[in-house]
């Protein structure tokens, strides 16, 4: 079949990887139009992290009747109030503020990416200055100054690029003479800096966890140095790294938040930046050029609503369950002598041969267990593997039982 959709992300004319004609999904599984049930270890797109979770939905299909029978399904957020807009700012602001007041203001977006070009003209506003630091593995989306502030297929994305964003990458530091690199190009370039954008676990080129300690540090130097934290929390947030947001591990909150993806479960476009009083000063009698006639879609941000209520009841069991995740993959792995990378429910297995990172996921799809595959090419190494993404209600019996399928086929080829 020529398909007159275009898959996107991938070679013009090209087909979906997986291969799969889906028919529905339930709980933590794709099933396909033959009947065939695939575990989901991708959690969708990093985004349905609840799962395809019938209690969260039966939640939100009586809230979407109610106001579908209201009649009203869209409203101009930038010409009218409703009181969604408030209610939810207000749940959102409060849930991220738990341990310091960070935040006092949040932006409606529909997606990641939008988020990560709204938090870049954000940041233009500190003093003009005009340089961004990203971390060179790092991904922010494929919009025009996502791509520019993104390492990872840095040679893809270049050709792109002609937007007027000056941005200067640094490879996440693994060790302490990395970081002092970093610290003394900061310290030497302090004036011209105006934000640094990082996703505080990298995602998309394997997971990468900087060290909480060298991420405490590098924050501390971009407050004194008046340079803007903007944190990509679109992949790590909502539990994903077993708090709420990964920075509540920190010492001290972003400037700018992005996020997304799990904000409510995927269930329709969304997304959020919030920003706090430091941001909200710089941007005082400011008019800001940022809008989409979807913004604020008031069935995205009712889902958003349902879907942090559910996360709020049952909080105490996804930061255990997380932390059974994380304990079972650690045995498990460690049983096979594999190594991995990341951190909460978010991990990933080098392999370093695109083809046999294919064979592995397509050879684990027909065992009816989807995991998420990367390829980098940047600095002309091939840096690929599978990442892990379960969903975090997963039952830890069920990943351990795909975890030894998935570690033995590694341990066959390897
Ligand atoms: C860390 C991070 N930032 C931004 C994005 C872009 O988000 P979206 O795909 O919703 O535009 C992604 C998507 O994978 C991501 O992982």
């Amino acid at each position: 079949m020529v398909y007159n959709y275009v898959v996107p992300m991938t070679t013009f004319d090209n087909y979906p990887y997986y291969n799969i004609d889906v028919a529905k999904a339930s709980n933590e599984y794709i099933i396909d139009k033959n009947g065939k049930k695939y575990l989901d270890l991708r959690s969708g797109l990093w985004n349905v992290s609840l799962g395809y979770h019938a209690e969260l939905l039966a939640k939100i299909q009586q809230k979407m009747n109610m106001l579908l029978a209201d009649g009203l399904f869209y409203l101009d957020i930038h010409s009218y109030h409703h009181s969604i807009y408030q209610e939810f700012a207000d749940n959102l602001l409060e849930f991220s503020n738990r341990d310091h007041p960070a935040f006092n203001k949040v932006f409606y977006t529909s997606s990641g990416s939008e988020g990560t070009e709204l938090a870049l003209k954000l940041s233009h506003f500190n003093n003009r200055k005009k340089y961004i630091l990203a971390f060179q593995e790092g991904y922010h989306g494929t919009f025009f100054g996502g791509m520019a502030v993104s390492g990872v297929d840095y040679n893809i994305s270049e050709a792109y690029n002609n937007v007027n964003e000056h941005v200067i990458f640094f490879p996440a530091p693994r060790n302490q003479s990395m970081l002092d690199e970093l610290l003394a190009f900061i310290d030497q370039n302090k004036d011209t800096i105006a934000a640094f954008i990082f996703e505080p676990v990298i995602g998309s080129s394997g997971t990468i966890a900087v060290h909480d300690t060298y991420l405490n540090i590098l924050m501390e130097n971009c407050e004194v140095n008046h340079i803007l934290k903007i944190f990509d929390e679109v992949a790590t947030g909502f539990f994903r790294t077993g708090d709420r947001f990964y920075y509540h591990k920190l010492s001290s909150p972003p400037d700018i938040l992005i996020l997304s993806k799990s904000i409510n479960n995927g269930i329709l476009p969304f997304g959020a930046v919030l920003i706090g009083e430091k941001v909200c000063d710089l941007l005082l009698n400011k008019h800001i050029d940022h809008f989409s006639t979807q913004n604020g879609n008031l069935l995205s941000i009712h889902t958003a609503n349902e879907t942090l209520n559910y996360m709020r009841e049952t909080e105490v069991e996804l930061k255990r369950n997380v932390a059974e995740i994380e304990k079972c993959m650690q045995r498990v792995c460690d049983h096979y002598s594999i190594r991995y990378s990341g951190a909460g429910a978010m991990f990933s297995i080098s392999i370093n041969d695109v083809n046999l990172t294919n064979r592995i996921v397509n050879e684990l799809k027909e065992f009816g267990i989807l995991v998420y595959y990367y390829y980098d090419y940047s600095d002309n190494t091939v840096n690929s593997g599978i990442t892990l993404f379960p969903p975090l209600f997963l039952a830890a019996n069920k990943l351990e039982a795909a975890l030894h399928i998935i570690c033995k086929k590694i341990k066959r080829y390897m």
